[in-house]
């Protein structure tokens, strides 16, 4: 639940007239839910007339969708940010991007997601977990006696930072430099960025491409047990290995997929429980709730709102007609609140029986490959946070926690903390 300004602007954002409806509206994006409600009531299918992209807001008709990779294309880029709104790694001397893993199609995508897939798998994530539950209490010991911290700086962007650079086997000194590759990817699919940041993003892009072209030509001639050798050893469709943009188009999604979201869903997992006592309470007396927690956390506010398709042919969307070349915002966010699927899906509900249904990580082939280790990564933070840090609040005299702007992800700038240390 928002706090009550932000939530009386999304509320009244929400009883406009419905052809002014639009995510590009700031209130919209500080406090979306009211918004979706309206659609998912009044318009399942809607032509945002900002965004000029069609919102699909219900469940069904989602899932739908993501089936049909045929008609249905994740190969959005040139769809979405037409030449003159896009600012690219080419136009300032680097590699252009290549549509690859989130934004390839079959039969092509899964090249790019088979050398990858094992990495990520529920075994090999589970074996992670003592690996993780050290960076969890390092990163805590840092604070702890404080009483006090600023989650998101001190705790939720460093944490899935160092595991993804762990994965991919780079050294944990350049952390700051990836969490500003990372956000640049996160500024380029914001859909509200000016041109001043997406020449700074795509700049930024071609520092990305310069650090790992080197890393890549170091690992081809030693190579190391981790994720950017096996995607070098890598075979693709015609038993060729994968060209220099390919490979830097897959680590670049690699090192902004982990982060951003995973930073956000903790983060935002920490706040609702603060906003919600009866909710802390029931995880409190019983731990053995956090992973249906971290679920419950996902659907009821997770971090990517909505990802794109374009459509490859004149097609219909729930008897909505949608011409080929149209661009179709899946807005999972809507999806995980569609009363159809989830009764009383305004409540954020820990014990909800159905939580894991939700779409926070997309469906189909293109389901979030980092899907177990984030689910990993938000339990081990809960329960370190709950069993080590008490009477967990906000601190005061900061303002209420508000969103980053952007239309695809959602997460908190900042979360002040105050806490009394477990003895
Ligand atoms: C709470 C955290 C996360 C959320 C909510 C999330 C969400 C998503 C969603 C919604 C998709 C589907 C894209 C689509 O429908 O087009 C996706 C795909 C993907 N995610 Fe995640 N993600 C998270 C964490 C991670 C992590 C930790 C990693 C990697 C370490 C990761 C890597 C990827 C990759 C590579 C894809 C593309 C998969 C493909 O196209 O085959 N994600 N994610």
């Amino acid at each position: 639940m928002a706090g009550n300004d932000v939530e009386e602007k999304g509320r009244a954002a929400a009883q406009k007239s419905l052809d002014q409806v639009t995510l590009i509206d700031p209130d919209v994006i500080e406090c979306p839910y009211h918004t979706y409600k309206k659609l998912r009531e009044e318009a399942p299918v809607y032509k945002d007339p900002v965004a000029g992209f069609y919102i699909v807001s219900c469940y069904n008709d989602i899932m739908k969708v993501i089936k049909d990779t045929a008609t249905f294309s994740s190969n959005v880029a040139e769809a979405v940010f037409p030449p003159g709104e896009r600012n690219r790694a080419e136009e300032f001397g680097g590699y252009p991007s290549v549509p690859a893993l989130i934004t390839a199609d079959p039969p092509k995508h899964k090249y790019y997601r088979n050398p990858i897939n094992k990495v990520f798998s529920a075994a090999r994530v589970e074996q992670m977990e003592p690996y993780i539950e050290q960076i969890t209490h390092a990163l805590i010991d840092d604070f702890i006696k404080d009483g006090y911290c600023e989650f998101v700086a001190q705790y939720t962007i460093p944490m899935p930072l160092m595991i993804i650079a762990d994965q991919l086997g780079v050294p944990r000194e350049d952390l700051p430099l990836f969490k500003e590759f990372s956000d640049a990817l996160t500024t380029q699919v914001s859909g509200v960025a000016n041109r001043e940041q997406r020449i700074w993003a795509a700049k930024k892009n071609v520092e990305f491409q310069k650090y790992f072209v080197k890393v890549i030509e170091e690992k081809r001639v030693n190579p190391t047990d981790d994720i950017i050798t096996d995607l070098i050893n890598a075979q693709m469709e015609n038993g060729e290995p994968m060209s220099v943009p390919e490979l830097l188009s897959v680590l670049n999604i690699l090192l902004a997929a982990g982060n951003e979201t995973t930073t956000n869903s903790i983060s935002k997992g920490i706040l609702l429980l603060i906003q919600n006592p009866d909710q802390m309470k029931l995880v409190l007396d019983d731990l053995s709730l956090v992973e249906n927690l971290t679920e419950e956390v996902l659907r009821f506010d997770g971090p990517v709102q909505g990802l794109m398709r374009v459509a490859t042919r004149d097609a219909e969307i729930a008897g909505a007609p949608i011409p080929k070349g149209s661009v179709i915002m899946l807005r999972y966010a809507s999806a995980n609140r569609d009363e159809q699927h989830f009764p009383g899906s305004e409540a954020f509900d820990i014990r909800r029986r159905n939580a894991a249904t939700h779409l926070a990580f997309g469906q189909g082939i293109h389901f979030c490959l980092g899907a177990m280790l984030a689910r990993k990564e938000m339990n081990v933070t809960f329960r370190a946070v709950l069993t080590r840090m008490k009477n967990l609040r906000l601190a005061p005299g900061y303002p209420e926690p508000h969103h980053e702007p952007s239309i695809v992800l959602r997460g908190l700038k900042e979360l002040h903390l105050a806490f009394d240390p477990a003895p």
